[in-house]
């Protein structure tokens, strides 16, 4: 749990694809802690939008979240350290001026799913960096809890599905890349986070 993942591998198709996937980038022995801690954690219902938007929309997703923070298990400030260090890369490698990470562990019960979407929700240029960390230990094939990706250039048109196999990780552009999680026939566990530029 203490060798960094490569996170400048993750730069070129980054920029290039505006996506990049890896199988097995973080230990299975950091994402067999998350899950533990997982089963004490107080999750909450998921909303959509921000502020006064804010609801829950059940025909757009069916998670349960909870954010990362300071008082978080140790494992959780782990994590956060990483995405502290892939967010020095990036703005190293990519001039984004990325200044912040908000991250949460979101547990998407049997039967649910998040219609397709953008993460930078509208009207705010906040999140630009999505980055996703998988927890489905397992064989799950055929059992659903695929994130479908669409392309970045043709958003109608299908790029891959990729199952959410234990250690994967996944990272994309937030404003670009439209994208949607399929039903999900198991207990599905995913650490989604996003890279931010805080406006004021
Ligand atoms: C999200 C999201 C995808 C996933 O939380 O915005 O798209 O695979 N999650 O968990
Ligand atoms: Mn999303």
């Amino acid at each position: 749990m203490n060798t960094s993942p490569d996170f400048h591998s993750l730069i070129d198709d980054l920029s290039t694809k505006g996506y990049a996937f890896r199988e097995n980038f973080f230990s299975s022995d950091l994402c067999q802690i998350i899950k533990n801690e997982s089963s004490n954690i107080p999750f909450k219902e998921a909303t959509i939008g921000k502020g006064n938007e804010q609801k829950r929309v059940n025909d757009i997703r069916r998670d349960a979240i909870y954010w990362l923070n300071s008082d978080s298990p140790a494992v959780f400030q782990q994590y956060l350290n990483y995405m502290d260090q892939y967010r020095q890369i990036l703005n190293r490698e990519l001039y984004l001026g990325l200044n912040s990470y908000e991250g949460h562990l979101a547990k998407y019960p049997p039967g649910a799913f998040y219609k397709k979407h953008l993460d930078q929700h509208r009207g705010s240029k906040d999140r630009v960096i999505t980055t996703i960390l998988y927890l489905n230990a397992g064989s799950e094939k055929n059992s659903g809890g695929e994130i479908r990706l669409y392309q970045k250039d043709h958003p109608e048109l299908i790029e891959r599905d990729i199952p959410p196999s234990v250690g994967a990780f996944l990272t994309f552009l937030s404003d670009e890349i439209y994208h949607e999680v399929l039903t999900s026939h198991f207990e599905r566990y995913s650490l989604t986070g996003w890279m931010r530029i805080n406006h004021l």
